[in-house]
């Protein structure tokens, strides 16, 4: 199975049905962090439901429609990165994210993110790869910044989650510019 190198001892691999235990584990160490905004992994609360979860993700990207990648960090799966409504004929796709706690603050996201997005680009032919978040979630907003993504503008109140109907800010890059990011990224790597 392929696995991407992230730095730090972390890789990016595909995150399937058959890491289900590994994957309920992980949200347990994460659920409420995880859930502060989104509902991803709330319906993964044993080990079948968990396989479930994947298996979605498995049908979809059989689809060509997502796809599903963990962050593995010492060996152990902390988050990842996927895509969304992914649709190579028009050329749009949604990404998205997630760690837990333990695992932020090193740029694991960043990092996966753009081996993500360097994929849909180059190898898929995606013109735009939009980002789309809560307004009040500054570190998934922080992030789409350092990814070099331009703010599209606000969804207002497009997102009843916990009981408040949140802001949705969508956040975007295109082709071009995700092709400039990626080179001036590469140049403060050295
Ligand atoms: C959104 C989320 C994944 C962001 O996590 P994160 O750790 O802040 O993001 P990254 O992994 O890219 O790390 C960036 C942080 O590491 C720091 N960092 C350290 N080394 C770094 C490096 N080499 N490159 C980039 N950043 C680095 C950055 O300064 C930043 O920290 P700061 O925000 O305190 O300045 C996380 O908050 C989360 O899982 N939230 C819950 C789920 C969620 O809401 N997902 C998004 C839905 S839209």
């Amino acid at each position: 199975m392929y696995a991407i190198p992230l730095g730090d001892d972390a890789e990016l691999r595909p995150l399937e049905p058959w890491h289900a235990e590994e994957f309920l584990a992980h949200l347990e160490r994460g659920r409420e962090f995880i859930g502060q905004f989104i509902a991803f992994g709330s319906k993964a609360v044993d080990v079948p439901s968990a396989r479930e979860a994947l298996q979605r993700y498995a049908d979809m990207r059989a689809a060509d429609t997502a796809s599903l990648h963990g962050i593995w960090l010492d060996g152990k799966l902390v988050g990842g990165v996927l895509t969304l409504n992914f649709d190579a004929e028009s050329g749009n796709a949604e990404v998205g994210c997630w760690l837990e706690p333990a695992a932020t603050g090193r740029g694991l996201i960043t990092r996966a993110m753009r081996v993500l997005i360097d994929w849909a680009v180059e190898e898929r032919g995606i013109h735009r790869i939009e980002w789309v978040a809560a307004a009040g979630n500054t570190p998934s907003l922080n992030v789409a910044r350092r990814l070099g993504m331009t703010r599209d503008g606000v969804r207002r109140e497009a997102h009843p989650y916990g009981g408040v109907r949140h802001d949705l800010e969508v956040w975007s890059i295109l082709a071009p510019e995700s092709r400039e990011a990626r080179a001036r990224a590469a140049q403060n790597d050295h």
